[in-house]
């Protein structure tokens, strides 16, 4: 065929064209007869093999392979050539003559000489790099496969396109499968929407947001299985490029058991504090009660009795001095009696919280501080009035005076600062003294009780009690309440 389009005399000398293409090839080539004799070999077949060309040529193929290697590798060559057999394009790896391994892709060609003899022609490459990296390329997905699916946690890869802002599953593991009940290729028709519980789903969307501009987030999800099982699960989500695509990887954390102790946690701590402020209350009201029915029945019995006993002073003579002495003194003592019962019903419930209010309240209170303790106490109050429910106010009342109390106890101070206001939408109160300064460990003390029961007080109503010391220099508590009410709990 090629003599219809080539001149005869346009062919260079074809001998000496084959013969440098021969040697310029940088592949190895290589011609055997139907033995497996060597009858020619190039250059780089030589470098290939790290042999001399004189001592290849008439020698067995295989005399470039190690000992053990050359006889099975001469028997295929000649028992494929009897079959007619021979492979044309494989790849396999020999260790040569002088240890060394490697790789080769061979290439083979056959043809059957004008005399009827057959020789092949092998163009031999060493591919030993490629096939490493293959390999090793091959074993790092396998690692990477088992660690996907080694792991207690689901894994779920997503890739983002253009049309669909999340993308949808390109590779998800085992967790994910049996934790959601979707087999796998359901799940490569899904996008990650699919799998959150529809409430979640604003958090989601800003936490995907979150992910585009920071790389990484990680947030709790309620994530809601095929059976419309719901299961609150951990996120850790990165964003990296795979295929120059933004890829998304995620990582899924079951915290049913955590959700489930928090509950747990919030509601005992829930139930103790309603039980505590059940408590507290039940104290007021028999405080309450108590003052009254003293105050009262006590009151009245002793006012009967000092007006009996003037009515029988004024119906003595003038000659029953002694005895007229003796009635002076007991109406002194009805006096005496009659005043100690308004001081013991009044430090039970000062019947001024609920007449008069906090305010008032917090007033008279300083004032009896004083008078009993000889510390010196201003105050800093609101013009008004404030109007509190009445548990609110108790409670505050009562935190001042265990403030008060602990400062006649144990502060050793000698002056008292109260400042009580309402600013905004919070109430505050706040009483320092200037004493040896209570210490940190006192403050956390679980035997503080004082302490807590200020601290719980607070916190029945969405409030909380700051308390600093400084050696030497006082004591500082701050309480802030809310002035509207908050729901128990919160
Ligand atoms: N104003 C204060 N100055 C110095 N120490 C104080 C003051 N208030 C409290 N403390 C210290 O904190 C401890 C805990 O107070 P508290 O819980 O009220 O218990 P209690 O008064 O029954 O001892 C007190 O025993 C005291 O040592
Ligand atoms: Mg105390």
């Amino acid at each position: 065929m090629i003599d219809d389009f080539l001149l005869k005399e346009d062919l260079p000398n074809i001998d000496l064209l084959f013969g440098q293409l021969w040697e310029i090839s940088v592949d190895g080539m290589r011609l055997i007869d139907e033995d497996g004799k060597i009858l020619l070999v190039n250059d780089s077949f030589c470098k290939i093999f790290q042999m001399e060309k004189d001592k290849l040529l008439g020698k067995p193929f295989s005399i470039v392979y190690k000992r053990d290697e050359q006889e099975p590798a001469l028997e295929a060559y000649r028992r494929d050539i009897r079959n007619n057999k021979i492979k044309t394009l494989f790849e396999r790896e020999n260790t040569l003559w002088n240890g060394r391994k490697a790789w080769f892709e061979f290439s083979n060609s056959f043809l059957t000489l004008p005399d009827g003899k057959k020789i092949t022609l092998s163009v031999i490459k060493e591919i030993s790099e490629r096939k490493k990296s293959e390999i090793e390329l091959r074993e790092s997905e396998s690692k990477f496969k088992m660690l996907f699916n080694s792991a207690n946690d689901a894994v779920f890869v997503t890739q983002l396109s253009n049309e669909k802002s999340y993308g949808d599953f390109i590779e998800v593991n085992e967790v994910a499968c049996v934790r959601l009940g979707y087999t796998k290729e359901e799940f490569l028709q899904l996008s990650p929407s699919a799998i959150v519980s529809p409430k979640n789903m604003p958090e989601f969307n800003l936490n995907m947001e979150r992910l585009l501009k920071e790389g990484h987030v990680i947030y709790d999800v309620v994530h809601k299985a095929k059976d419309k099982k719901l299961i609150p699960v951990e996120i850790n989500s990165h964003l990296f490029l795979y295929n120059d695509k933004p890829t998304v990887l995620s990582i899924a954390r079951d915290i049913t058991e955590r959700k489930q102790t928090e509950e747990r946690l919030k509601r005992t701590s829930k139930l103790l504090r309603e039980l505590a402020t059940h408590l507290q209350s039940v104290r007021e009201e028999e405080r309450t009660m108590i003052a009254q029915e003293i105050h009262d029945e006590l009151g009245q019995v002793l006012t009967a009795l000092k007006i009996h006993i003037s009515l029988l002073a004024n119906k003595l003579n003038t000659n029953q001095a002694p005895l007229k002495e003796k009635i002076n003194s007991l109406s002194g003592m009805i006096d005496a009696s009659v005043e100690s019962v308004q001081k013991i019903s009044s430090k039970l419930r000062p019947g001024i919280l609920d007449e008069l209010g906090l305010i008032a309240a917090i007033e008279w209170q300083a004032e009896e501080f004083e008078k009993l303790t000889n510390i010196k106490c201003s105050l800093v109050l609101p013009k008004q009035e404030i109007e509190l429910e009445k548990n609110k106010s108790t409670a505050i009342f009562r935190i001042f005076q265990e403030a008060l109390t602990n400062i006649a106890r144990h502060s050793e101070a000698n002056k008292v600062m109260v400042s009580f206001m309402n600013h905004q939408s919070n109430i505050y109160l706040e009483i320092q003294d200037n004493g040896k300064g209570i210490s940190q460990d006192q403050i956390k003390d679980f035997k503080s009780l004082g302490i807590h029961g200020m601290e719980e007080r607070a916190m029945v109503f969405g409030g909380e009690v700051y308390i600093e010391g400084f050696a030497g220099k006082g004591t500082t508590v701050k309480v802030e309440i809310p002035f509207n009410e908050l729901k128990n709990g919160h």
